[in-house]
């Protein structure tokens, strides 16, 4: 009896041990889901909203010299076109997509990617207050892995700040 006491208490004491793994196994997958980096993948089926080539001699060539895209979700669509005094909704997301380029036979031809930068907008989300509702990444090489915005508001929305009136957003549509 004694032996068995023990046993039931000991096997007990596994289950409740067992029980602990699987809740903090869960609450592990919860953070990590929750944390979970954002990442566009279809974005090249979004709304092209207008191409750029900074050349040499820019000033903004040493961080943006190349080609760049700029897409926009149907969300982002939505409001990109109303001009000063727009406001994106929750969910609108837009996309900076800068490719190297190559000169060949008078031809300007696009090169790998560079840089891929979102703009996200979330206005619930408290941490993004000081960037206007507007989460922003940038991934170099387009790699998922090498997110590269530590400092948002220095690295990004400082500049994007000249365009407030316009939800921080520069790109206009164009038809
Ligand atoms: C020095 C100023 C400057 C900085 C810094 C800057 N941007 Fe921009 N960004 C611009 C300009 C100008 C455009 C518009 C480009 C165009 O018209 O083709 C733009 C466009 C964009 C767009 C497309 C939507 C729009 O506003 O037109 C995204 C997305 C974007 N930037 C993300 C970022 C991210 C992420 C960072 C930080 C890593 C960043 N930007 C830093 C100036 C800047």
């Amino acid at each position: 009896m004694k032996t068995s006491g023990y046993n039931l208490k000991n096997s007990l004491s596994a289950k409740a041990a067992s029980f602990a793994l699987i809740v903090s196994v869960l609450a592990v997958y919860k953070i990590s889901t929750a944390e979970r980096q954002y990442f566009p993948t279809d974005y090249r089926k979004w709304h092209h909203a207008k191409t750029m080539i900074l050349e040499e001699g820019h000033p903004l060539y040493e961080a943006f010299g190349g080609i760049h895209h700029v897409y926009a979700n149907d969300k982002a669509y939505k409001s990109i076109n109303k001009g000063a005094g727009r406001k994106f909704e929750d969910g609108s997301v837009l996309v900076f997509d800068l490719l190297d380029v190559r000169k060949e036979g008078n031809a300007v031809i696009e090169g790998k990617r560079k840089v891929l930068a979102y703009m996200r907008k979330n206005s619930k989300d408290k941490s993004l207050e000081k960037t206007g509702g507007w989460e922003y990444k940038a991934f170099g090489g387009g790699d998922p892995k090498n997110q590269i915005v530590n400092d948002p508001v220095a690295q990004c929305h400082n500049c994007h700040m000249q365009v407030k009136d316009n939800d921080f957003v520069f790109t206009e549509w164009r038809e």
